[in-house]
């Protein structure tokens, strides 16, 4: 995809007519460092990313494997850029040549900031036990987020998180951050649209926008700037989902994913190459590359994962974001022609189980859920493909609660159960915490094996090893775990094909 280079003057944001949003704090010097994250840009390297409150002429990062020794530096080869509404610019920068499985600490040049450190990415193929959260539908807390007050566990050593403690979600991720190793959020990240909500945002809009993603990066940069935080989209990134898009109160910079390709269009993977020593695998692994288009669907290879991040919001047919799509909200289409869909039969059709035994797919909307149909369009235009290469585990958000399905296909469920089912096993994360609070169970199809609401909660995928797979829900405010579900599969097929005739047999 094409970023947007639209550099807006800074006088030209002070022009709004009734200013009544509430801006986070701004740094006493404007070129410290805010909103940090990174994420997985391949097999040996990271990216960085930050905003700044001012324009930076060369953004650049000290790095290395001490803490008090940080001997090489890196800058960013762009531009930093940033588009209407936004009152940051955006950095970001790719660390190479990483070890795997490492510490490394860096530093954002620029203002008061401060050393932080990550883990480089497992090499594909190690078997190292280790677990990812799913976190889907977050939101910020305080002004324009929600507001229920929050458990105050303890810090550990992550400086500088007041308000994302209150955050039961955020605050959980930073007492837990050693059990964990990287996150993936499938789509509504911040909420930022739902300044609307509020009708004394109604002729703020723009700031209001702009002031409720400042506050979810603000709150979430002390997870996102220590662990890979892998994002696709979902239907409030859009995001003009609560005043229409062709409403005069819909700002410029908030429709068409703005904020979401200009935040993660630089630091978001394609494919990595194959570790394979099959030519196909590897011609397929290619072919996935070239047809990623990151941030909207790609994938990356995490030690025994692969794992994938689709689009459910718009590039497929009858797509729910899409020109003309059930939503409304007229936006994209960010590739080719049925691009999407050529880049994920590749990429699945890559995978080989004796390097990434696990294969996963996470995206925004699910087609088996509690309340309603669920995305009927995505479930016509993924499943067969999940269900032919025998994906593993389905991560899906959309509805607000926690949910876990026993694998299935087609509204039938597996008859294996959790002992090695050629179907998808399904969960549901989408109970994380925003401002539109938690959703009610209408209809919970027979295949449901957790249905939880009462309070924020999330989804952690321990991969054990090349059979075992252990999936927690976790209570956010109390830390509980609420089920425990253990997938068994033999991974026995290399290459996983399925004769979607086979449903007939289970
Ligand atoms: C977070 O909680 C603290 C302590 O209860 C409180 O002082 C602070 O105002 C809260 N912050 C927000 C943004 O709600
Ligand atoms: C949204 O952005 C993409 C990428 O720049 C562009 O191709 C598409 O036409 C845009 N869609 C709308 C509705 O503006």
């Amino acid at each position: 995809m094409v970023p947007l280079q639209s550099l807006m003057s800074w006088t030209a944001l002070a022009t709004s007519a009734v200013a009544v949003a509430v801006y986070p704090d701004k740094p006493a010097d404007l070129a410290t460092p805010v909103q940090q994250r990174i994420a997985i840009d391949g097999p040996n390297s990271m990216a960085i990313s930050w905003n700044t409150y001012e324009h930076v002429a060369q953004a650049c990062v000290d790095w290395g494997t001490s803490a008090a020794y940080l001997p090489n530096t890196v800058c960013a080869s762009k531009e930093s850029v940033t588009y209407p509404s936004s009152r940051t610019w955006f950095h970001s920068l790719v660390l190479s040549d990483l070890d795997p499985a490492t510490t490394y600490y860096y530093k954002i040049q620029g203002g008061d900031s401060e050393v932080e450190h990550f883990l480089s990415p497992r090499a594909s193929g190690d078997k190292t036990p280790f677990s990812m959260n799913a976190i889907i539908d977050l939101g910020a807390y305080g002004q324009d987020g929600y507001t229920i007050s929050g458990n105050k566990g303890r810090l550990d050593d992550i400086p500088k998180i007041p308000m994302s403690m209150n955050h039961t979600t955020i605050g959980r991720l930073a007492t837990t951050i050693e059990d964990y190793e990287l996150i993936v959020h499938p789509g509504d990240l911040g909420y930022a649209d739902t300044w609307a909500r509020n009708p004394k945002n109604k002729n703020d809009g723009e700031n209001a926008f702009a002031a409720i993603l400042e506050r979810f990066y603000l709150q979430l940069a002390p997870i996102s700037q220590r662990k890979p935080y892998m994002v696709s989209p979902g239907n409030h990134e859009a995001a003009c989902e609560l005043t229409h898009h062709k409403s005069k109160f819909c700002p410029a910079g908030q429709k068409n994913f703005t904020d979401f390709r200009v935040r993660f269009g630089d630091n978001m993977p394609t494919a990595f190459e194959s570790k394979s020593d099959d030519e196909q695998a590897r011609i397929n692994a290619n072919k996935a590359k070239a047809l990623a288009n990151p941030p909207f669907w790609f994938s990356f290879e995490y030690g025994m994962a692969h794992v994938v991040m689709i689009d459910t919001e718009t590039d497929f047919k009858d797509a729910p974001d899409g020109i003309g799509g059930i939503d409304g909200l007229d936006s994209g289409p960010f590739g080719a022609p049925n691009q999407q869909l050529e880049f994920l039969e590749a990429d699945l059709a890559s995978v080989d189980r004796s390097v990434t035994p696990w294969l996963v797919v996470a995206g925004h909307r699910p087609w088996y859920v509690a309340n309603g149909p669920g995305c009927v369009s995505c479930k016509a235009t993924f499943e067969p493909l999940f269900y032919k290469y025998g994906v593993d585990v389905g991560i899906f958000g959309h509805v607000h609660n926690s949910q876990r399905y026993l694998p299935a296909y087609d509204g039938v469920a597996d008859p294996a159960g959790l002992y090695d089912p050629k179907a998808t096993m399904y969960v549901i994360s989408g109970g994380t915490g925003n401002i539109e609070g938690l959703e009610e169970f209408k209809k919970i199809p027979h295949f449901n094996a957790f249905a939880y609401n009462h309070d924020f909660a999330y989804a952690t995928l321990r991969f054990e090893d090349a059979q075992n797979l252990r999936v927690d829900f976790i209570r956010s405010s109390t830390g509980d775990i609420l089920d425990t579900s253990s997938l068994y599969k033999s991974h026995n097929d290399r290459f996983v094909r399925q004769d979607l005739g086979d449903q007939l047999e289970i």
